[in-house]
């Protein structure tokens, strides 16, 4: 017999006053009633991967973990309990589940033993149980609070010496479907290290309840060094805190759009989604202010801005006493605006990730927020690279309300135990577990991509409960710093798998199957499926939902392994795949922009025949013309001057540097831009000079527009004209 220590959940259920219904009853039915009700728990218990242990007198004993183990055994035995006991109308149980180390022996590949203190406490919870109730242990709750609702209830009394037992009551699941039973691999192993950063995050949160008042909290490090991590092992603690969180994050330079991390929040908090159209998006606007400014006359104000900034409104039609340049600073007013009333009636986490990537107004405001919002409790969590701090030194600086950690790359010892996590193995080799600790160089997402390599070539292998380690696998070379393992797990993919990843890098970190399958052939479902066991991308749980790269270096590097010739075309192909297939293309033009750039800046560095350099550059154009013109009426102004800058660049390889048409709409542009810049000056020769392309080019709706610019110009400021006359 073997005997092995492992962490198990164990499951007891019993049947409530078996005694009285056996002396009350027939024994005929009351044996067909035990064994039916017998038998649904074998049922449900295998359909969780459950084995039943034994069956004493009507208590039956589970075990989660044996022969195999999986990293969410807690949730399906505590979903097997729930099942359990919402069964059969014909008896009550109570069930007990608790989570711990156990020794487990193993007779042969059926029988099992399994013993230790965690058994006991398992056994007790049950005896503690009401009729109709499940109590699990603290380590159960723990692990299961993000997938099962509890409801908090006193301890179980003590029996003989014992101290009572913390018990939480479990209710029922948050999901129909449990989030891991769909195969992928379990490499996510418990947090390592991170003790003190995890306890100053939550002491902050603390104070920024209990004071109310916020707090800004930026956590610098390198991608892959466990930020977003640490934030949802934060977040997990305060799952029961009934504070409220909003997640946005910020794109890539050049990306789109300015205000796309609020968007994401808003959008998150109205329910609105990018299907809807303007109209209905309006209309969940009104409905939520409604209720969340319900009697505030600062209601209408509030309501104009933010859907100017969710472009759903023009800044001209909606507030037009609003000079061009205040606009975005009433933007960042009614965002705090609308901050401070969410967290007037509980706590409110805002989590921004990739902050280094922020435009200045988002910057400006998030400072603001930290700074000017009174008297409720909003914790803002920044995460950035470490560039941010290079890019703002001042930063947070003399703010009292104000923390910023480094999170430095875990030291070897941590490391090395987060190997042991991520691999419970015993043969690995001494030699190779020291070059994953120094070539990681403490980076955790290193670690477990490299391990997911070693299984992906078969050198490490699941063998029954544990993982064991193949003769070769001194043979492997250990890659020098995580773009290395990752390129070298890309390089190991069947071709169709690659291309599939590499496919869906081009239409960006987030991504449907169906666009997917737009761009490449074959059975793009079944790889998705494959990659997604690969733990190289996540999501796509339920129809339409999206997938997404579980990193974001892992998209980068899949994006990086493509020639530019493919990437060239790519684009291309699914910018006119959007533009036919999207609802309202016009909803999509930065989208539409990106892809149609990229593909004209790629085929122009390809040296590719002119014919389809130009045909590329005129696509560009025309959805960055549209772009620009949308970031126009959000008052986006560093969207607008990025945008403008890229349809100089494109124009200029156009013949003759574009025709007068493509002039005169960029230069009217600038003069909208300089508008909102307040430089009055500047956009009336820009306008003066609109007018005077539009007109040799013969573009008479263009030269109104121009003509419109001077003339506002000159009425609001007293400039221009003047010049003109001259
Ligand atoms: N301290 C840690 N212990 C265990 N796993 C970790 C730790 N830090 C990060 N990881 C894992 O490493 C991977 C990368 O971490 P992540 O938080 O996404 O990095 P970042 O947000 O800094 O780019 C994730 O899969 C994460 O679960
Ligand atoms: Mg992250």
């Amino acid at each position: 017999m073997s005997e092995q220590r492992k962490v198990v959940t164990i499951l007891f259920a019993d049947v409530v006053g078996s005694t009285e219904i056996a002396s009350q009853r027939d024994p005929e039915v009351v044996r067909s009633m035990m064994s039916r009700y017998f038998m649904r728990v074998g049922e449900i218990s295998a359909a969780y991967g459950g084995t039943v242990e034994k069956f004493a007198g009507d208590a039956a004993m589970v075990v989660f973990g044996v022969p195999v183990v999986h990293d969410d055994d807690p949730e399906r035995a505590v979903r097997a309990a729930l099942e359990i006991r919402d069964g059969g109308a014909e008896l009550q149980v109570r069930v007990g589940v608790n989570t711990g180390e156990a020794v487990t022996a193993a007779a042969d590949d059926r029988q099992f033993m399994v013993s230790g203190d965690a058994v006991n406490v398992a056994a007790r919870l049950q005896q503690g149980a009401e009729a109709g109730e499940v109590l699990v242990g603290s380590l159960t709750h723990q692990l299961t609070r993000n997938a099962i609702e509890y409801e908090a209830r006193a301890p179980v009394a003590a029996k003989g010496k014992t101290e009572p037992l913390v018990a939480h009551r479990a209710l029922r699941p948050r999901s129909e479907v449990p989030v891991q039973m769909r195969g992928i691999p379990g490499l996510h192993a418990a947090l390592v290290g991170r003790n003190r950063e995890l306890r100053l995050l939550l002491d902050t949160f603390a104070r920024v309840a209990e004071d109310r008042r916020p707090h800004l909290f930026t956590i610098v490090g390198a991608a892959g060094i466990g930020k977003s991590r640490l934030v949802s092992e934060a977040l997990t603690g305060l799952a029961d805190s009934g504070a409220r969180v909003l997640r946005g994050r910020c794109l890539p330079y050049g990306r789109g759009i300015t205000y796309w991390p609020l968007i994401e929040m808003l959008r998150q908090d109205t329910g609105t989604g990018l299907a809807d159209e303007r109209e209905g998006a309006l209309a969940k606007l009104d409905r939520w202010l409604g209720e969340l400014l319900s009697d505030d006359p600062q209601r209408p104000a509030v309501r104009a801005r933010l859907a100017v900034m969710l472009g759903l409104e023009t800044a001209e039609a909606i507030m037009p006493d609003t000079p061009a340049e205040r606009v975005e600073r009433e933007i960042g007013w009614a965002v705090r605006h609308y901050i401070e009333a969410v967290a007037h009636s509980a706590p409110l986490i805002v989590v921004v990730d990739d902050v280094q990537w922020a435009e200045p107004p988002i910057v400006a405001l998030i400072e603001q927020l930290a700074d000017r919002v009174a008297d409720v409790p909003v914790l803002i969590i920044c995460m950035a690279r470490p560039e941010f701090l290079e890019l703002r030194g001042g930063w947070s600086a003399g703010k009292a309300n104000a923390t910023t950690i480094t999170l430095d790359p875990l030291d070897p010892l941590e490391t090395s135990t987060l190997v042991s996590r991520l691999l419970e193995i015993e043969a690995l080799p001494e030699d190779l577990r020291r070059q994953i600790v120094e070539r990681s160089a403490g980076t955790p997402l290193f670690c477990e991509e490299f391990i997911h390599m070693l299984i992906d070539e078969g050198l490490v292998v699941r063998d029954g409960a544990s993982w064991r380690a193949a003769a070769t696998i001194d043979q492997i070379r250990v890659p020098q710093g995580i773009n290395a393992v990752l390129a070298a797990r890309l390089d190991l993919l069947p071709e169709e798998e690659r291309s599939v990843l590499q496919s869906a890098s081009v239409i960006g970190e987030r991504f449907g199957l169906h666009e997917v399958d737009s761009l490449v052939g074959g059975d793009v479902e079944s790889r998705l499926d494959s990659l997604r066991r690969k733990g190289l991308v996540s999501g796509g749980d339920s129809a339409g939902e999206e997938f997404r790269f579980r990193h974001l270096l892992i998209h980068d590097a899949a994006y990086g392994s493509l020639p530019k010739a493919g990437r060239a075309t790519l684009h291309d192909r699914f910018r006119s795949v959007l533009e036919r297939e999207a609802r309202d293309p016009q909803q999509v033009t930065e989208i539409l922009a990106h892809h149609a750039e990229r593909a004209f800046a790629l085929s122009h560095e390809l040296g590719l025949e002119v014919e389809i350099v130009h045909e590329r550059a005129l696509k560009a154009v025309e959805w960055l013309f549209a772009t620009a013109d949308r970031a126009r009426t959000r008052h986006d102004t560093a969207t607008m001057d990025s945008t403008l800058h890229s349809i100089r660049t494109t124009a200029a390889e156009l013949p003759a540097g574009g025709e007068p048409a493509i002039r005169a709409r960029l230069r009217l542009l600038e003069a909208q831009l300089l508008v909102m810049r307040a430089d009055y000056r500047g956009a009336s020769e820009a306008a003066a000079e609109a007018a005077a392309l539009a007109e040799s080019a013969g573009l008479l709706s263009t030269v109104a527009a121009a003509r419109l610019a001077a003339a506002w110009i000159w009425n609001f400021s007293g400039t221009g004209i003047v010049t003109e006359f001259e």
